[in-house]
């Protein structure tokens, strides 16, 4: 069993694209320059977003935070959404999710400018990517491809089952595991919530991509010898073993799933850290105008 180390890769990745930034400055460029705009209070998003910010720093990025309060009404987030649109000096940016309830998500993933999309959630980008154009990908599924490439794990004809259909992470992931490319060429199963037989289903499978956000839902008794599975789950539970007195768990049961694996990632230290190297690898795209020119 080989643990997948993403937090190594990532660090590989920032310092690739930390090397990028610094030929752009050198040759007279401009710092790449990554918005971020959060809504409300949320715990786990406020979390997020700084380290984003810091994944910024860190690889020589100019940032932009925009806070606005829960209350603030859908109009006036969407005039937010223009001036980023129309800021010659934003790159990209990113509407952390979830938004409060009287939000609607859909109505402010349409209004960012396809352009700026570094999280590959406008139907333009899912769309393109779908269809094998250049696209923004959505950042997790993009990290996992990028630690199935750089951990050379064979793809082509295996049985990948993902658990889970969220536009953020389940769906893209199908798509890019059932793509003609390396990674990808598997056939791919999606199972959700009213799926029969799960046990069945993942029992059959070489790769188990596991994002339902549910605590140590993938058993043992659910993973055939050699397998190797992705564990996407990142849900907060309380602890008093740690400073900030919570801790992430995975939706992998990892001390007995893992010995049946060939490669497995853990949590935290595994897809996660890929997230935000992969926003920061599109949002490198944007400044310089690769996939919209
Ligand atoms: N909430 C959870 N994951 C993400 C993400 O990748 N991007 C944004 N904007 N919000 C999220």
């Amino acid at each position: 069993m080989q643990k997948i180390d993403g937090k190594l890769i990532s660090a590989q990745i920032k310092e690739e694209i930390a090397i990028e930034v610094k030929q752009i400055i050198d040759n007279g460029g401009k710092k790449p320059n990554l918005a971020v705009l959060l809504v409300g209070n949320d715990g786990g998003s406020q979390v997020y977003v700084k380290s984003k910010i810091k994944a910024c720093e860190l690889v020589g990025f100019k940032s932009t935070s925009i806070k606005l309060p829960d209350t603030v009404s859908q109009t006036i987030l969407l005039e937010e959404i223009d001036k980023l649109n129309k800021n010659k000096d934003i790159d990209g940016f990113i509407v952390q999710l979830p938004l409060p309830k009287h939000i609607d998500e859909n109505r402010i993933i349409e209004a960012i400018a396809p352009s700026k999309d570094v999280d590959g959630f406008h139907p333009i980008n899912v769309g393109r990517m779908s269809v094998g154009l250049p696209a923004y990908i959505s950042a997790t599924p993009l990290g996992i491809i990028e630690l199935l490439k750089r951990y050379k794990i064979e793809t082509a004809g295996k049985h990948c089952v993902v658990l889970g259909r969220s536009n953020i992470v389940g769906r893209p992931m199908a798509t890019l595991m059932s793509k003609k490319a390396y990674p990808g060429n598997a056939t791919v199963t999606i199972c959700h919530s009213r799926t029969k037989n799960i046990k069945e289903i993942t029992l059959n499978a070489d790769i188990i991509i596991v994002a339902l956000g549910s605590p140590e839902f993938l058993t043992a008794d659910m993973v055939k010898q050699g397998a190797v599975v992705i564990d996407v789950g990142t849900t907060r539970i309380k602890s008093d073993k740690t400073k900030s007195g919570w801790k992430l768990k995975g939706d992998v049961k990892f001390e007995e799933v893992a010995p049946k694996c060939s490669f497995i990632t853990p949590v935290p230290g595994g897809v996660g850290p890929m997230t935000i190297a992969s926003l920061l690898k599109n949002t490198l795209l944007a400044a310089k105008k690769e996939i919209y020119s």
